[in-house]
């Protein structure tokens, strides 16, 4: 079949009395990639759940192509919307061979046995399963097992295939790997996709178009250039990768462009967010790491003056500010280091990209370019995007990735019969402990007030 478009107006549910969706609408257009990208306990796997009919909205209404799926009253079942669901724990029948969870919804359909034999084959050798096909699940890697699940989802040309988190259980090089199959055969198939990760660096990779979901609201949906290089909100900016946050007041510079004045000195950034900045309120620089550039080292050759320079917008180079900085933590990355900074005030900025690796306690010199400066409007800071992702008010949050551990229900119904399998199996494990979205990019590193600057 053709791949529809899909359209959210003003989508609710609740789950008792508690919201899980707010209010969400969002137009699919035929044949894309869209994903979304939120926290844990954002919404995700219930909005992916209304949209297979897993779960039926409290409110709004959905269509896929031309038909009204779900609404308040409305209520299509799972196996009347043509669709198919790839899940993060595979949800294959443990019972049945490889071929036999490929072939289940081909089997229930009029094709003969000869066709569906040869079609399954055919699915499982473009996964790069050729051979597999009496093998049983439990006999299978995770990586096998979801590329098992990815032949089941695609063998029966659904319009629309949804996709929860399908990497998330994966090791990293696997999920690479893997990730680049689903992009590749999703697209090839014709499909419309609707991915959900918590995973900013996986949303980039594969999407069309990325809508982040905060507190069951989307908070913006664009591509992911748009997404990434005009936030609409400081939580946005946050959960799609910061080096770090510097608060101070809005000041503009002589040609009208924007800066935030941060310990005496101004830092030149791009205004973003809803309120425009004003002249002497309090605002927030959002720094991108790409924004960040190690320029010199302390006594280093091209350094008259080291590290120990003010903060100021450098003169050669109006749009950069140059600030000082000591490493405090150094992380070998293969293709160069990723430093960890004190920055004046306290700040710290992480995730600062090197090929040269400064020992920690080496001052350095930062270079800080406008275009990755997002200022903030302190007011625009305040505004709760509530998902339960704290914010912790004063301290700036370090990560572009919250850290936050929640309950994360797994998704699924014995009934999305073909389309989700045995997801009835991952339901009974509903309550397990959301992955934090990514550890090592949330450790705590000590505190920058240890670190001096005479300069
Ligand atoms: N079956 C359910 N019953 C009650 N609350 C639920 C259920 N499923 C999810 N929730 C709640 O709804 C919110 C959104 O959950 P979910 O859609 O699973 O988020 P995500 O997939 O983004 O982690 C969370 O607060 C979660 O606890
Ligand atoms: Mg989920």
């Amino acid at each position: 079949m053709t791949a529809p478009g899909m359209a959210l107006e003003a989508v609710g549910k609740r789950y008792g009395s508690a919201p899980a969706l707010v209010d969400f609408s969002m137009e699919v257009q035929p044949g894309s990639f869209t994903v979304l990208l939120g926290p844990s306990g954002s919404g995700k796997s219930t909005l992916l759940r209304c949209i297979a009919g897993i779960e039926q909205l409290s409110q709004g209404s959905i269509r896929i192509g031309e038909q009204l799926v779900g609404s308040e009253r409305v209520h299509v079942p799972p196996e009347r919307r043509h669709l198919a669901m790839v899940f993060q724990e595979y949800a294959l029948w443990p019972h049945m061979t490889a071929a036999a969870n490929v072939g289940f919804s081909l089997r229930r359909s009029s094709l003969g046995r000869k066709e569906v034999r040869t079609r399954v084959s055919q699915m499982l050798e473009r996964v790069g399963l050729a051979g597999f096909e009496d093998r049983y699940p439990g006999d299978l890697s995770g990586g096998e097992q979801q590329r098992v699940a990815l032949a089941r989802a695609l063998v029966s040309k659904p319009g629309l295939v949804l996709f929860d988190e399908p990497l998330s259980s994966l090791d990293a090089d696997l999920r690479e790997r893997l990730r680049i199959e689903i992009s590749t055969l999703t697209r090839e198939a014709g499909a419309t996709a609707v991915y959900i990760t918590h995973d900013q660096g996986e949303a980039f990779a594969l999407a069309d178009r990325v809508g982040v979901l905060g507190g069951g609201r989307l908070a913006q949906y664009g591509t992911a250039e748009q997404v990434y290089d005009q936030p609409s909100s400081p939580f946005v900016a946050r959960f799609t990768g910061l080096a770090g946050e510097l608060a101070g007041t809005v000041q503009f510079g002589p040609d009208g462009s924007p800066g935030v004045r941060v310990h005496g000195q101004v830092v030149p950034g791009r205004a973003a967010g809803a309120s425009p900045p004003v002249h002497g309120r309090p605002a927030r620089v959002l720094v991108r790491p790409s924004a960040v550039t190690i320029v010199r080292r302390e006594g280093g050759e091209d350094g008259e003056d080291g590290a120990t320079g003010d903060i100021s917008a450098s003169p050669d180079r109006p749009r950069t500010t140059v600030m000082p900085g000591v490493v405090v933590d150094v992380a070998f990355r293969g293709r160069g280091y990723d430093h960890v900074l004190a920055v004046p005030g306290g700040n710290l900025l992480m995730g600062v990209f090197d090929v040269c690796r400064h020992g920690r306690g080496t001052g350095v010199a930062l270079e800080l370019r406008r275009d990755g400066c997002l200022i903030f409007a302190e007011d625009d800071s305040a505004v709760p995007v509530d998902s339960g992702v704290a914010t912790p008010s004063g301290i700036p949050t370090q990560s572009g990735i919250p850290t936050q551990s929640g309950v994360d229900a797994a998704p699924g119904s014995t009934e999305a019969a073909g389309a989700a399998g045995a997801a009835g199996a991952a339901d009974r494990r509903v309550l397990r402990m959301a992955v934090p979205p990514d550890g090592a990019r949330t450790t705590r590193v000590p505190r920058a007030a240890r670190y001096t600057f005479d300069g």
